[in-house]
């Protein structure tokens, strides 16, 4: 494969964007030979002199230009983009590819499609969102890129070749990769972007037109130049892109223009007093939008420990009751996102199979998008997600490219121990970080075994992350884990894929097989014991891109399960739920605490299986948890332990100690809260009992989630028959799994206000 700093580059059009690219370029490799093509000579005379450039060719010349250039960037407005890439068809070589920059891409990949397939499956549609209102070579900046995002919309036919091209160009220009569809990328524009520069340029010119335009600049202030400054953009360019993205920003220009109607109305016939709390109550949520705004896009690293603490969830009646007579009812048909560790796994094997995977039902919540983004920073273009879809343009098995920076995991142990095999095998260096939380929990379960496989894998004291991996030559091991962990397990054949012959494992009770199934789905040869117990692999076969359908998340659907088995009089569907049965455990327990849970139309959606879960009340009774069904509830027993606390008699759980290391001490943090509600409960090394009373009204309290996702959602479920509010801290973190658990629960009858503190 060809270095980066070897690939020859043509850039045509040497303003801003353009310039910027040579000069950011020649910077990170001083030999990278670069050609600019412009019609401006003083431009490409002054590209020249500052060496950041070595040749120059006329626009007329554009032929010569092409000649052998491996990669060509189209550096122009929207409009001129769409009219070179005929000539460009014609005079470039067969192998090059093609970018372009133009900040409206519809317009632009419509005239592509005109050309060639050929040809058009060489031209990746790019937009890099940075610029400045200056324009021309001499405001160009070699850093102009550093820490900006490029977006890209690759067409369906686009080789992962050229994606590697162009995404190393934009890398090594240090910038991070998105990628979005077509039209979500004008849409979004047209928003964030095209809208705002239209309405700078005319407030300047609406006010130059009042009559008394020179009184009005002679006393404006910051104000105004803070406001206007966008209007001092390219004019050429910016008629261009209003052209190339006439529906899009008509679209958005009329919503604008229904609000200031509405402002002028009120500002015309409202009463004084209402009108200054209206006006007050919508600045000051655009205040708090755009701080939150900066907060993130500006400064995330600052503000990330505080976001974390700041959520705040005040659940279930305001108004104190103890009796049971009036309890909520919950009612309804819901359909959960989806499942959390589907999501990770297709990211994961969609980037290194060949070909497209296109996957649909996708949970956007931030674990899996910390995934999504450590794939892109590995060289994967993943366009999406957008509404649950995402495609993937797999890089093949040896295709991952050494990553720059430390990779995020955030809250999610399943991403770090899966990335930490698949990383062990690769030729390059990596590291693994996370949020508080993840960099506690213990991560001795994969790096020991990696070793075995040859891995060189360093962590911190007592084997926690980061983790830092270098390359190496794995080799098939066999091993019999410990724990039944359907995390080892994965990260152990993520590594086998790599590794020279054959590897084994054993799992001492069955875990989920998500891993297994989906390499089936992908194509790889697996075996796999009769009983589910041992399964194993041989390194060096190829994936094969496939669609994956992620079914809904069990482990979400269980709190609208318990939700209903906790309320007398409840009534709850919830859609496309997956029932594979590793994931089970909670309906078995729930069954066998007395729970009418119905399985409905059970049917295989790309080879996981999915149903209807119904759910009506009926009375529970505590039992005690058969070991069995621990690992097959493994994520469902902060839940579990509320329906525990209002059935009748005990509930008794041992040989759990798994769940001490989950994203917090689950026995310790559900103990503490159960306590602080009222309920009566003993805890054990490896487990806990709880003394459930039907006739209970909890207590109302503040609770500590200890930013555990599950803590929190469980005990917001738990409201439903608390006798007054409670308020529970540190939930920010529900985002990592159910991102609109309290939209959904609002439907099926539960309060929950979010109060951001
Ligand atoms: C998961 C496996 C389980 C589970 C986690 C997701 C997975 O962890 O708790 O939420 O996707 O493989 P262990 O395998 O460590 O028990």
């Amino acid at each position: 494969m060809t270095r980066f700093e070897d690939v020859k580059i043509l850039i045509v059009g040497l303003g801003l964007i353009g310039g910027s690219i040579a000069r950011g370029l020649k910077r990170k490799n001083p030999n990278q030979p670069i050609i600019a093509c412009d019609c401006d000579r003083a431009q490409m005379a002054a590209a020249l002199a500052s060496q950041d450039v070595d040749q120059v060719y006329d626009i007329d010349a554009l032929s010569a230009a092409c000649a052998d250039a491996d990669l060509v960037v189209i550096a122009l407005p929207p409009l001129a983009t769409a009219a070179i890439l005929p000539r460009l068809e014609s005079c470039c070589n067969e192998r090059s590819v093609l970018t372009d920059v133009a900040s409206v891409k519809g317009y632009v990949v419509a005239a592509a499609e005109k050309l060639a397939t050929e040809f058009s499956s060489r031209f990746v549609p790019g937009h890099p969102i940075a610029g400045s209102e200056k324009s021309g070579y001499l405001a160009s900046k070699g850093e102009l890129f550093e820490g900006r995002n490029i977006i890209l919309t690759p067409l369906k036919n686009n080789s992962s070749e050229a994606l590697r091209l162009v995404t190393a160009m934009w890398t090594t220009l240090g910038a991070n990769m998105l990628a979005m569809s077509v039209p979500h990328h004008d849409e979004v524009l047209a928003a964030t972007s095209h809208l705002p520069h239209l309405l700078a340029y005319s407030i300047v010119d609406v006010l130059a037109k009042q009559e008394r335009s020179g009184d009005i600049f002679r006393y404006a202030a910051g104000g105004f130049a803070d406001f206007s400054r966008l209007a001092s953009s390219d004019a050429r360019m910016w008629s261009d892109i209003f052209v190339a993205n006439r529906a899009a920003s008509a679209d958005v220009l009329g919503a604008m223009i229904t609000a200031l109607q509405a402002l002028k109305t009120a500002l015309e016939t409202s009463p004084d007093t209402r009108l200054g709390t209206d006006l007050h109550a919508l600045f000051s949520d655009a205040k708090e939008t755009r701080e939150a705004f900066i907060n993130t896009h500006f400064n995330p690293t600052a503000n990330k420990s505080m976001n974390e603490k700041s959520v705040v969830f005040i659940a279930g009646q305001s108004i104190a009751d103890q009796s049971c007579a009036n309890l909520p009812q919950v009612k309804g048909r819901v359909r959960v996102p989806g499942d959390k560790s589907i999501s990770h796994r297709s990211i994961i094997f969609g980037a290194i199979a060949e070909g497209r995977t296109e996957v649909s039902g996708f949970l956007e919540g931030e674990d899996a998008l910390n995934t999504v983004a450590a794939f892109r920073e590995l060289g994967v273009t993943i366009v999406g997600p957008e509404n649950g879809k995402l495609s993937i343009i797999g890089v093949g098995r040896d295709g991952l490219s050494a990553p720059r920076k430390p990779l995020y995991m955030g809250n999610s142990g399943t991403a770090m121990r899966l990335l930490s095999g698949l990383l062990a095998a690769q030729q390059f260096d990596s590291e693994l970080t996370g949020d508080e939380s993840l960099t506690k929990r213990p991560m001795a379960r994969v790096v020991e075994p990696l070793r075995l496989m040859g891995a060189t894998i360093d962590a911190q004291a007592g084997g926690r992350p980061p983790l830092k991996i270098a390359p190496a030559k794995l080799h098939g091991i066999r091993y019999a884990m410990p724990m039944a962990s359907a995390q080892v397990k994965s990260c152990l054949l993520l590594a086998g894929l790599y590794a020279d012959g054959v590897t084994e494992i054993s799992e001492p009770g069955i875990c989920r097989d998500h891993t297994e199934r989906m390499l089936e789905g992908f194509g790889y040869p697996l075996t796999r014991s009769a009983d589910g117990s041992t399964v194993s692999l041989e390194g060096g076969h190829a994936l094969k891109a496939t669609t994956i359908d992620v079914p809904s998340d069990i482990s979400s659907a269980t709190f609208f399960l318990v939700a209903a088995a906790i309320c007398p009089g409840s009534d709850v569907v919830l859609e496309h739920v997956g029932i594979n049965p590793t994931r089970i455990g909670v309906i078995n327990i729930l069954k066998l605490m007395g729970a009418d849970i119905s399985v409905l139309n059970p049917r295989s959606v790309g080879g996981e299986p999915v149903a209807e879960l119904a759910i009506k009340y009926a009375p529970l009774h505590g039992i005690t948890i058969p070991e069995s069904q621990i690992p097959l509830a493994i994520d469902e027993f902060p839940a579990l332990f509320i329906a525990a606390a209002t059935a009748k008699g005990e509930t008794h759980l041992r040989g759990a100690e798994e769940l001490r290391v989950k994203e917090s001490d689950r026995l310790a943090a559900m103990a503490a809260g159960l306590e602080r509600i009222g309920v009566d409960c003993e805890m054990f090394p490896d487990g806990i009992s709880i003394a459930g009373d039907p006739e209970v009204r909890f207590a109302s309290a503040e609770i500590d989630s200890e930013g555990d996702h599950r803590i929190a959602m469980a005990f917001a479920v738990a409201s439903l028959r608390a006798a007054g509010e409670f308020r529970i801290l540190n939930c920010a973190n529900v985002a990592t799994s159910f991102p609109n658990f309290v939209e959904l629960s609002s439907t099926l009858g539960l309060e929950i206000r979010v109060e951001h503190v």
